[in-house]
């Protein structure tokens, strides 16, 4: 697959079942994206959508979002030079100015230092929602629509894209969800449109290389037919 999408699920359920505080589970997560993006970059995946924190997220406990905020950051903090060293371009989608300034620097900050690498683009998701984005991607398209830049008859499903988070990237091929759900719980909806989902038991901390490898061979059997017959695409 060229874009692989994850939903990074199962921190929370890791740690109870180890008797630790939910942030332990997401800390030994962070292990696990460090993983996976070394696999991803072996593997020549181009792009690599990580869901870290929904815009529903904010709904759990102040100091379980707390946790993760400063977590979010002590990691990006860190793991940049690794970023350079594997040539990773780092990207955040999603709404970012409910952030700290001192979050949303480092962001930038990140972003501007990774921006010439060209191996595996990484996206992280957070504070992001797709209904999020189709709402936004709308807004845009309603305001140049009120400047006179644009006909409502030019709003396309190709216009609206272009206004979506990640506009440059080819749609996700494979979309896996880790942790059991199995629900898309408001990530890429629009993009995922034809993606193929994939979805596995094993809790995200635990998620090793041989689970994402399963993935992709999963994926590798699959049949993509877009709406077409069998035949048309073999
Ligand atoms: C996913 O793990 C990480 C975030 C949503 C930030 P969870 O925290 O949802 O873990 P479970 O689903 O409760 O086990
Ligand atoms: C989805 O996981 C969001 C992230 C992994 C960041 P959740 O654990 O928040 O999803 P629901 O609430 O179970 O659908
Ligand atoms: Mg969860």
């Amino acid at each position: 697959p060229e874009h692989v999408a994850i939903i990074m699920d199962g921190n929370g359920r890791w740690a109870q079942q180890r008797g630790k505080a939910r942030h332990a589970g997401h800390r030994a997560g962070v292990e696990t994206v460090r993983r996976v993006i070394e696999t991803c970059g072996q593997q020549g995946v181009r792009v690599l959508t990580l869901f870290a924190f929904s815009s529903e997220n904010w709904q759990r406990p102040k100091t379980e979002v707390k946790m993760l905020m400063e977590l979010f950051f002590t990691a990006l903090n860190r793991e940049v030079r690794r970023m350079k060293k594997r040539n990773v371009r780092l990207r955040i989608i999603g709404d970012i100015s409910a952030f700290s300034d001192k979050l949303q620097k480092l962001i930038i900050e990140s972003e501007k230092t990774t921006a010439d690498n060209d191996c595996l683009l990484l996206q992280v998701a957070a504070n992001y929602g797709g209904r999020w984005d189709i709402t936004q991607a709308a807004r845009k398209l309603a305001e140049q629509v009120e400047q006179g830049e644009l006909k409502v008859d030019q709003i396309t499903e190709e216009t609206l894209a272009q206004h979506l988070s990640c506009p440059d990237v080819p749609e996700p091929d494979l979309f896996i969800r880790t942790g059991g759900e199995k629900r898309i719980s408001n990530f890429l909806l629009w993009q995922c449109a034809y993606t193929e989902l994939y979805f596995c038991e094993t809790l995200w901390p635990d998620f090793d290389q041989e689970d994402l490898l399963a993935a992709f061979r999963d994926y590798a059997g699959r049949q993509r037919r877009f709406g077409r017959v069998a035949e048309q695409v073999s």
